[in-house]
């Protein structure tokens, strides 16, 4: 085991010991490769850096109460990166390659799987990179498939905390019938300056609306956003969205736990109607949502700084199935032999 401070770990790259490699050419990838290697060598004339032909995923393995690792839900992400390839005209991995790659990248990175008790776990990072030399635009045949991780503390350290976010209406993140329901890079380009805007004016996030009309929730910043009412979960189903797998699982905890589920429009309006909410994603499971702020209308939805009950349950819930502590009926989670 290495000696890490697990504690003082927060989001960001650690160097480990090893990441996994495909290489895509003549029309089939290559066997897996490790190394130790951290940087790409490419073609300074690589489609991915002038064209933003990248795609990533993000998912995490968790070292359980029973010691057992696992990794959660690794063939939703993989089937997510097919869906981020074909919109891109990308070569796409196969489901069992990424899995077998993400399961190779936890088992040589062993010593960085934080312990159960520092409530950190394990992120993993593939990444898909369109590598072909070309000066025009086009689709490309050549492709690097990266698998890296980094050892990420627990989201909240002293316990669940609610956010202040902004609603933005200057910068939109996804056209209607744009990029907005893959994960490719260009979303987060698109988007960096409304973040930066919200930092700037003292929140912690954006909630984005419907490009069209602005007069629909859209995404929470690199999150899902739902919300809470008259024991119903209600999250927005829009095509410029992209499908969380957090969300996708806490519609099925929320139907498990007894709530209603509803995936469809949320007029802004209606924020003013929900008794909690929440962001939901990878990073934090949950980020639960204190108050939204409308600058442009002068109006401020607010759900308390105090963490909802229907919040904590489902948050403790998921991470209780993905940490072992909870019995995973709907097997989502993929133990690593290690
Ligand atoms: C834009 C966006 N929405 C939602 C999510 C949450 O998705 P997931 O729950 O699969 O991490 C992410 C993170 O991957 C994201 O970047």
């Amino acid at each position: 085991m290495e000696n890490i401070k697990w504690g003082e770990l927060g989001f960001a790259y650690y160097k480990t010991a090893f990441n996994v490699r495909y290489h895509y050419a003549n029309g089939q990838w290559s066997q897996m490769q490790v190394t130790d290697d951290e940087y790409i060598k490419m073609h300074m004339s690589a489609a991915c850096l002038h064209y933003g032909l990248e795609i990533f995923e993000g998912l995490k393995a968790f070292r359980g109460v029973d010691g057992k690792v696992r990794l959660f839900r690794p063939d939703e992400n993989a089937k997510r990166m097919i869906n981020s390839a074909n919109r891109l005209c990308l070569p796409a991995p196969t489901v069992e390659q990424f899995v077998e790659g993400c399961v190779e990248c936890v088992k040589r990175n062993a010593d960085f799987i934080p312990p159960y008790e520092t409530g950190a776990s394990l992120y993993l990072r593939p990444t898909l990179l369109g590598t072909k030399t070309c000066l025009g635009v086009r689709a490309v045949d050549e492709a690097d498939l990266i698998i890296f991780c980094a050892p990420v503390g627990p989201y909240f350290k002293g316990g669940m905390t609610a956010i202040k976010a902004l609603i933005m209406r200057d910068q939109d993140r996804a056209a209607p019938r744009g990029t907005g329901d893959v994960k490719v890079g260009g979303n987060y380009a698109s988007s960096i300056w409304s973040l930066e805007e919200a930092h700037t004016k003292g929140f912690s996030n954006v909630l984005y609306l419907d490009a069209a009309t602005h007069s629909k929730v859209e995404e929470f910043g690199a999150a899902n956003f739902f919300g809470i009412k008259n024991n119903t979960y209600v999250t927005p189903k829009s095509k410029s969205i992209l499908p969380s797998i957090t969300n996708k699982s806490l519609r099925q905890i929320a139907a498990d736990l007894g709530l209603t589920v509803e995936e469809r429009d949320i007029p802004v309006e209606e924020l003013a109607t929900f008794e909690e909410a929440g962001a939901c994603g990878t990073a934090a499971v949950i980020s639960p949502i204190g108050a939204l702020y409308d600058l442009d209308n002068n109006v401020t939805y607010d759900y308390g700084m105090k963490v909802g009950e229907t919040c904590k349950k489902m948050y403790d819930h998921l991470q209780g199935i993905q940490y072992g502590r909870v019995e995973d009926i709907h097997n989502w989670n993929v133990e690593v032999i290690m």
